[in-house]
């Protein structure tokens, strides 16, 4: 199946990055947000990570109009109707992800196959939500998505090789490297990445060294970009509360189990880089 438009659910800091991409892919897209007010602060952030992309040299200042030129907004998801692959991007909660697919399914064609950017719920309990469970694959992109190549793309029991072989192309056109995934909570990337990062919490409450140590220790170590407690900062605290919860409800095991200190930062309102202070602070 041939992709043309792209619908994208949710412009937060993953959705935009999702409708970035596949704009700048050439794909005629459409994104939602809830209200007008949301739509206006997603494309904001589109528009700053063009601009961004062409500042550092990497988006030429054509391209950029280009793919704003393709970039529709919508606030009722009835306009995504067109389209042939839709990507949901919304809060990692199970009850809200289904609403979506359910209206989803009710509104688009007969072809068009539906993917969620979850990183921690599992894809076939979203798929039987819908009457296409055959149409329906996981597309786990990663923060910040115009920047990192890897997409996961997730499989499972329900999903035709047609599908999962159309999604794995467009991946590949949006020049992004695809990984094929089993449907296991956290697929491969969040499966290692969240014990380590709260294992680095445990670390620190446990007084194995500073904060700046640790991240010290790990960035120069082993070559990592980002330290854990910076890499937890711009992921955001709540998102690896809530993906964390996840996984320790799926596998029961300790290492997926929050450590005190991020549930009571969360609780606190210290949810990293989005909130000013997480781990570190960073003003307003
Ligand atoms: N379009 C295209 N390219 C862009 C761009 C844009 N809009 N904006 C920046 N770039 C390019 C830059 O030109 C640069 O390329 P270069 O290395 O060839 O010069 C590169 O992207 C990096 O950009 P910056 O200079 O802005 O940033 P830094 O060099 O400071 O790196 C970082 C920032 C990429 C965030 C790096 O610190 C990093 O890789 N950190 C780790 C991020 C990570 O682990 N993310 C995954 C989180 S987990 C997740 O998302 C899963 C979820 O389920 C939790």
């Amino acid at each position: 199946m041939k992709i043309k438009k792209v619908g994208v659910v949710g412009c937060g800091l993953m959705g935009a990055g999702i409708a970035e991409v596949t704009a700048a892919a050439g794909y005629e897209t459409v994104v939602r947000e809830v209200s007008e007010d949301q739509l206006e602060k997603g494309m904001a952030r589109i528009r700053k990570s063009l601009d961004r992309g062409v500042e550092k040299g990497k988006v030429e200042p054509a391209e950029r109009e280009a793919a704003l030129g393709r970039l529709k907004g919508a606030v009722d998801l009835a306009d995504l109707a067109g389209c042939d692959l839709v990507v949901e991007a919304i809060v990692e909660n199970l009850d809200e992800k289904q609403k979506t697919f359910r209206n989803l399914d009710q509104v688009l064609g007969e072809t068009a196959i539906l993917a969620s950017n979850t990183s921690s719920l599992t894809i076939t309990q979203l798929a039987v939500s819908t009457t296409r469970p055959d149409r329906f694959v996981g597309l786990h992109f990663f923060n910040p998505v115009p920047v990192m190549q890897l997409v996961e793309v997730v499989r499972t029991l329900l999903t035709s090789q047609a599908a999962f072989d159309t999604a794995f192309e467009f991946c590949r056109s949006l020049g992004k490297e695809p990984v094929e995934c089993k449907d296991n909570s956290g697929f491969i990337v969040n499966r290692l990445l969240v014990p380590y990062l709260l294992d680095a919490i445990r670390a620190y409450e446990e007084g194995v060294g500073s904060l700046e140590d640790i991240d010290k220790g790990m960035k120069l170590g082993t070559g990592h970009p980002m330290g854990p407690f910076t890499l937890l900062d711009f992921v955001g605290l709540d998102t690896t509360y809530y993906i964390a919860n996840i996984m320790f409800e799926e596998y029961r095991e300790k290492r997926f189990a929050p450590p005190p200190l991020l549930k009571q930062m969360v609780q606190a309102g210290r949810l990293g880089r989005k909130s000013g202070r997480g781990f570190y602070e960073y003003g307003k």
